[in-house]
């Protein structure tokens, strides 16, 4: 894994070793370039924060009633907006009317964070993105759908597979842990609902969780 912080290092170099002969365009271009490689080294970090307290069981489990989930996907819509602006992406979101839950809010934060941001990662120019929240059974099941490079059917085993680790690039050269889909596994299972994905190599992948 490639430390994601050493490109936005470089990027600051260059900025500022001929800040004064820089035109004001190109200022511009290397510091949306920077914004690019944090917040991709932000969800990094994010990922392993969140890995190495799961793994020291430390991660605190607060429920608490949660009614605004249309803001809840919103700001984690925001958190990826600008690599979706860059491959023309399009996210739509539908939310039932008067929907709430009880959940954890950082880790349901987590979750839809880390879906929404693979749904980017591995979609194509001009790519869809859907994310919804429905009522089901007492409780409520999240999907976020794109139609991007889908996942191939032998890799499948091993998303939520702890001891794997499988990871790819994105289609604009991201790198990942792999450790992100464990989390969400894990933070799904602790509020007792299910995660689960249907795909197709080339065609898309919609993933599914619950929290009842
Ligand atoms: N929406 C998606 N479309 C295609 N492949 C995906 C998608 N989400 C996850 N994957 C595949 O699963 C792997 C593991 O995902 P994840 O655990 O989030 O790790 P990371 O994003 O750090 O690689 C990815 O590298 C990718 O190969
Ligand atoms: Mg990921």
């Amino acid at each position: 894994m490639r430390n994601p912080i050493s490109g936005s290092l470089q990027l600051l170099d260059l900025t500022l070793t001929d800040f004064a002969s820089t035109s004001a365009d190109d200022v511009h271009s290397y510091l949306s370039m920077m914004k690019h490689e944090l917040s991709n080294a932000n969800d990094l970090l994010e990922d392993l924060l969140g890995w190495a307290k799961a793994q020291f069981n430390s991660v605190s489990f607060t429920p608490t009633e949660i009614a605004d989930i249309r803001g809840l996907i919103g700001k984690c819509v925001q958190n990826v907006m600008p690599m979706a602006e860059k491959k023309g992406i399009v996210i739509t979101q539908s939310v039932d009317e008067d929907l709430r839950l009880t959940a954890d809010k950082g880790m349901l934060e987590t979750v839809l964070r880390n879906l929404i941001s693979n749904a980017v990662k591995f979609s194509n120019q001009g790519g869809y993105i859907d994310i919804k929240a429905v009522a089901e059974n007492d409780g409520v099941k999240f999907s976020v759908a794109d139609n991007g490079l889908g996942i191939p059917k032998d890799k499948m085993p091993q998303l939520f597979d702890k001891t794997s680790n499988y990871t790819t690039y994105g289609t604009a050269g991201e790198k990942g842990t792999g450790l992100g889909l464990n989390l969400c596994y894990d933070f799904v299972l602790k509020h007792g609902g299910q995660l689960w994905v249907h795909s197709e190599s080339g065609k898309g992948s919609t993933f599914f969780f619950t929290i009842p």
